[in-house]
């Protein structure tokens, strides 16, 4: 077949900061998903992208072309509004495992296609696969009728969905190319764009263990992202939320479930309560819900009895035990006072030494291994309680992870310390 463009005249003209025609755009993605342009060739755009970016057009038009490289869901025909969440990750963001229930109780239906996690932020996946049974791989067809008898899919991207955007993600990870705004936003909204949902709300996470680590970065991403969302026809929000404190008092896959569940039984962390009413709230604005307070469900059962008919529907026993890691290892408040820092970033470094996450998309990882935090920032701690209990099969992880504590918390005696908001920002269109 012969090529109407040529690799080198798209990646000169993007390297020259000049614009690309979309009919260029749609061809490099299209050709490089066909195989024809080359690694090297798609990593020296994705670098010129990244050094001279995009204007609003070519990144719709190259996130409309990583759609059309797979197959486009639809659940128009569902009997509720379909409203979904996505994250830009964090460390102890367990948010979905509580949201995704509680939303369908409020009479909505959320498709969560979701992923494993990769390096300090963990993955929505990886977390509920340690539940006894439970399955993350669900069939298109399962997947519409467990929309509609329960409300709620979690599970994992089929290989037909944005098929250019796991080729280029992978390329990217390897060739410090993952940081460029138009590629990350175009590599989530092309995602939940394709997976058909109605409307969709954006936690853009700000902080050290966050992706964007200044809140500029994050509402231009935010901003590009819900622009994106509604060209497409999405209903589109982005909430710019905190994360240089890890959510909740857990980041490890079983602890995030347990801890979920005691959302759902109407208990569980303050913080976590509040970002998931507020995302909740969003979700339900966006599908057109405004009659019913998401508390409530919380409060009355019905969110928890939605948890279980979702997690049964994927064979999961939501009432058995939970895997516990072998080993465990306390870290001692070195002083009195109050706590006034805790580092996500390390806090999420520390789960992902001990066994909780992977450094390679392959590898495995352990239900129990983590973190616990027994205090959070504003806590009083006296010298000598246990302040973080780190978790693990393998013993020999103990050392790489308490190394990466050091200096990740601050302890003042007598200080004044006022939380600051969860939720910092909203965008939208
Ligand atoms: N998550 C994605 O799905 N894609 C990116 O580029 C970054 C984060």
């Amino acid at each position: 077949m012969s090529e109407p463009f040529s690799a080198v005249e798209v990646i000169v003209r993007k390297r020259d900061g000049e614009k690309l025609s979309d009919a260029q755009i749609d061809w490099v993605v299209d050709a490089y998903t066909r195989g024809v342009v080359a690694d090297e060739q798609m990593s020296a755009l994705a670098m010129a992208i990244l050094l001279n970016g995009m204007d609003r057009s070519e990144i719709a038009r190259w996130t409309a072309a990583m759609i059309a490289s797979g197959e486009r869901m639809d659940f128009s025909g569902l009997s509720r509004p379909t409203t979904d969440k996505h994250s830009t990750g964090g460390v102890g963001d367990k948010i979905t495992l509580p949201l995704a229930p509680l939303v369908a109780a409020c009479g909505a239906a959320v498709p969560q296609l979701s992923g494993r996690g990769l390096g300090h932020s963990g993955g929505t996946l990886d977390k509920l696969e340690s539940i006894p049974g439970w399955r993350a791989s669900v069939s298109n067809q399962e997947m519409f009728a467990q929309l509609e008898s329960v409300g709620c899919v979690v599970c994992a991207a089929g290989d037909e969905l944005a098929p250019a955007d796991k080729k280029l993600y992978a390329l990217r990870d390897v060739t410090g190319t993952v940081e460029a705004i138009p590629l990350i936003a175009s590599s989530i909204m092309s995602k939940k764009i394709a997976e058909g949902t109605g409307a969709l709300v954006l936690d853009v996470k700000v902080g050290t263990g966050a992706f964007m680590k200044n809140a500029e970065h994050a509402r231009q991403l935010a901003e590009t992202m819900v622009a994106l969302g509604t060209d497409a026809g999405v209903h589109t929000v982005a909430l710019l939320t905190e994360m240089s404190t890890p959510l909740g008092l857990t980041a490890g896959n079983a602890m995030e479930v347990e801890e979920s569940v005691e959302v759902l039984a109407g208990g569980g962390p303050v913080d976590v309560v509040e970002l998931t009413l507020a995302l909740a709230r969003e979700m339900l604005a966006g599908a057109g819900i405004t009659d019913v307070d998401p508390a409530d469900r919380l409060a009355d059962g019905s969110a928890m009895d939605r948890w279980k008919q979702m997690i049964r529907a994927q064979d999961g026993d939501p009432d058995a035990p939970l895997p516990v890691a072998k080993e465990s290892q306390d870290v001692l408040a070195p002083s009195s006072g109050v706590l006034t820092r805790l580092d996500a970033l390390a806090v999420g470094t520390a789960a992902w030494r001990l066994g909780a996450g992977r450094s390679r998309k392959e590898d495995p990882v352990q239900a129990g291994a983590g973190v616990r935090w027994h205090a959070r920032p504003g806590d009083t701690v006296t010298a000598g309680q246990p302040l973080l209990t780190l978790l693990t099969d393998e013993p020999d992880r103990f050392e790489r992870a308490l190394a990466i504590l050091d200096g990740a918390y601050d302890i003042e005696p007598d200080a004044a310390y006022t939380a600051g908001p969860i939720v910092l920002d909203r965008v939208e269109a």
